[in-house]
């Protein structure tokens, strides 16, 4: 399982941030779990180029831009030169910032060209009975896919994260059951750019909620390859509970 813990702007301190690097680092020696740590700029900057970890490090976002005339941009080729290898794009907080298909794909791209492994964030927004969510999904999906090269598409893990699940409780998050039919139709589309294989193998990540009460739940049977956890990741019982649960 890939858990990627997405740390979002809880953390503001270097202590802390160590203080959970070195958790994620016993936690890492579990077989069969592989942690990405997701932090802020700065405390990626510190802790990922020492790192001689299994731990493996995730940028929070990336810039459209390639190099120079950009103030305040983080390029693709600054987050590989302090050891990050992937990187999240398309967060739902990111797109309530305005940020679009367009912007999202093309950061996908910079990711990709920059060596780095895109977490592509895609969900609805709300549950509509006419099944809206699914046409929403699907167009977030293709705006990116379809923007990539064959070869480019292979690199893309897909965080499946249901907005109105995020930053709530076990008890809000979606059902493993729903969680199930939701990743068989992201396979589905996906096999519209991917050679059918692929898009059956093609990494789905859940995010929404996830804590140690329903970790275990989600995970079995939906057919999902890890999760995007975002406050149970920077809680110091709640994370080693969470990933504990899963093997
Ligand atoms: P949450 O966040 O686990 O706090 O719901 C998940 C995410 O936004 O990535």
């Amino acid at each position: 399982m890939l858990i990627v813990a997405n740390w979002k702007a809880y953390v503001e301190t270097r202590e802390e941030a160590k203080k959970l690097l070195a958790l994620a680092k016993r936690l890492s020696k579990i077989r069969r779990i592989k942690i990405v740590l997701a932090p802020s700029f700065p405390h990626l900057g510190l802790l990922a180029p020492n790192n001689i970890s299994k731990v493996a490090f995730a940028a929070q976002d990336i810039s459209d831009t390639k190099i120079g005339i950009a103030t305040g941009e983080v390029t693709g080729g600054a987050l590989r030169s302090v050891g990050a290898q992937y990187v999240i794009v398309g967060h739902s907080e990111r797109r309530a910032r305005g940020e679009t298909d367009a912007l999202i794909a093309e950061k996908t791209k910079r990711a990709l060209v920059n060596g780095l492994t895109p977490i592509l964030c895609v969900g609805e927004k709300e549950r509509d009975g006419d099944a809206h969510y699914l046409s929403e999904l699907k167009h977030q999906l293709a705006a990116v896919f379809s923007a990539l090269s064959p070869r480019e598409r292979l690199g893309v893990v897909v965080a499946y994260e249901p907005v109105w699940a995020i930053g709530k409780h076990a008890a809000d998050a979606m059902s493993s059951h729903d969680l199930a039919e939701m990743v068989l139709y992201i396979r589905k589309v996906l096999a519209d750019y991917l050679p059918g294989k692929s898009a059956k193998s093609a990494l789905i990540l859940y995010g929404g909620s996830t804590e140690p009460a329903n970790a275990r739940g989600l995970a079995g049977g939906s057919g999902i390859d890890g999760f995007l956890v975002g406050h149970a990741s920077v809680d110091h019982e709640m994370f080693p509970a969470l990933v504990k649960s899963l093997v």
